[in-house]
């Protein structure tokens, strides 16, 4: 396909995409015979019998969070992205995972297939009563799967440990605002489940901390920021006892930020001096607020100082002020950096605009021996951002590519040469055929032509790494 045509099929993507849920939200309201109705309906048959493929289809296909139309994936922009996620998000309350129409398509089969599709909504078993509308009529669907890379489980028990860790956290600081006790012991519970979770499903945890829920980011933070500080000390080889000292001291970093005044915390704008004075308060706070607690031992006194000392820079700089510059110890240089990172890549704090993490990360190496320790900061990036020689990604075309040659930009540390080793059918592409790609090439509108989306076993597809590597 040439540049100008995949950018036509794109732009004939999102018009059949915003057609198709524009009929759906004004048929929830209006009945078949109104105009507004009519007219998005007459738009969506045009477009989607213009469409069919050379086999007479027209698929919608969910794949993750991602909608295909015909195997492309729909880019996203800004005048289809509601469009799209409401499609999306209607699709999967019917349990749906692809939708077929076959040409040509009526009037009659669309207003069909509108009508049953809401009604279905209201059905304990929609895909079932939608599927059983649709009988005999040109269009047909299918259920929605999750993507197979993971087991249904290891993500479920994922999702499990990290917001446990997040409800726990939560309540820890309304006890702490309430001025009640804490249990330590659960603490040591969440935590261990949290190093288990990383030890085993390293990358889908790091992919946890993507969440960066605004309404919940201090408890979010404290759990991202406890995830990669677990995965760091896990890649440095640190004991368990060492990497559940991590979490625990990790989750409790932020704790002074309860004696801050909420309107500063959730300010939507920038602080001014005198409320950033406020907000420097809270590793003092933090620290005071540990000491309290009514068991000290290692755990704690550890978890004091990380709290203390995480605004403080490598070099001695950042705040709170001290008369001398304090030892480095290893945890809070850990937690330091994890804790950066993920501020960083949202939108609080440091920056009200997030960078994105590969902007981020090189950000935090340019801070290298400044600002962080300059040993765990490669191996921080290593662990995040870069797809080392070797790696299996799926990337959003739903090729497979095996990652042969970074750039040397460490702006482009997420963009490697890569080898296509399996096609969009998930078909094996023969080591003869095989061909490279650079993920930094675009398309005539500016857009990436193929973005990772993650890293994969190249076991589970029995991949001779070095056949096509070497
Ligand atoms: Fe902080
Ligand atoms: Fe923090």
């Amino acid at each position: 396909m040439t540049e100008s045509s995949k950018a036509d099929s794109q732009a004939n993507f999102k018009e059949l995409i915003n057609n198709i849920a524009g009929l759906i939200k004004t048929s929830q309201i209006h009945d078949p015979s109104n105009v507004a109705v009519a007219k998005t309906l007459s738009r969506f048959q045009t477009v989607a019998n213009e469409l069919m493929g050379s086999n007479g289809n027209l698929t919608l296909r969910l794949v993750g969070d991602f909608m295909f139309v015909n195997e492309e994936r729909l880019r996203y922009s800004q005048d289809s992205t509601l469009n799209c996620d409401f499609m999306i998000q209607e699709m999967k309350k019917r349990d749906i995972g692809e939708i077929t129409f076959l040409s040509p398509l009526s009037d009659r089969q669309v207003q069909l297939f509108v009508s049953a599709f809401i009604a279905a909504s209201a059905s304990p078993t929609p895909l079932e009563t939608l599927s059983s509308s649709l009988a005999g009529s040109r269009i047909s669907i299918s259920r929605f799967k999750e993507p197979d890379e993971e087991t249904p489980d290891s993500r479920k028990t994922a999702r499990r440990s990290y917001f446990n860790a997040v409800s726990y956290t939560k309540g820890v600081m309304a006890k702490v605002k309430a001025g009640e006790r804490i249990n330590l012991r659960k603490a040591k519970r969440v935590v261990e489940s949290l190093v288990d979770q990383v030890a085993s499903e390293e990358h889908l945890l790091i992919g946890m901390t993507s969440i960066k829920n605004y309404d919940e980011y201090t408890y979010c933070h404290s759990v991202n920021v406890s995830i990669l500080a677990i995965a760091l000390g896990q890649r440095i080889n640190l004991s368990r006892y060492t990497l559940e000292q991590l979490g625990i001291a990790s989750l409790f970093h932020d704790i002074g930020k309860v004696e801050i005044p909420t309107e500063i915390l959730n300010k939507p704008t920038s602080f001014n001096d005198q409320e950033w004075d406020i907000m420097r308060q809270h590793p003092l706070i933090g620290l005071k607020v540990i000491l309290r607690l009514k068991k000290l031992d290692e755990t704690t006194m550890k978890s004091a100082i990380v709290a203390f000392k995480h605004h403080k820079d490598y070099d001695g700089s950042g705040y709170p002020k001290t008369r001398t510059n304090l030892d480095h110890d290893l945890l809070s240089d850990i937690i330091t950096i994890a804790d950066r990172y993920d501020a960083m890549t949202a939108s609080r704090v440091y920056a009200r605009v997030p960078s994105s993490p590969d902007k981020a990360l090189s950000m935090l190496l340019e801070l290298a021996g400044t600002s962080v320790n300059p040993a765990l900061i490669k191996v921080f990036v290593n662990m995040v951002g870069v797809y080392p020689q070797g790696s299996l990604v799926l990337m959003d075309t739903k090729e497979l590519g095996l990652v042969f040659e970074t750039h040397s930009d460490p702006d482009l540390l997420d963009r490697p040469r890569v080898v296509i080793v399996i096609d969009q059918n998930g078909r094996r592409i023969p080591l003869s055929k095989s061909f490279t790609v650079d993920l930094t090439e675009k398309d005539a509108s500016g857009g990436f032509l193929r973005s990772i989306v993650r890293t994969i076993d190249p076991n589970m597809y029995g991949i001779n790494l070095s056949e096509f590597l070497l």
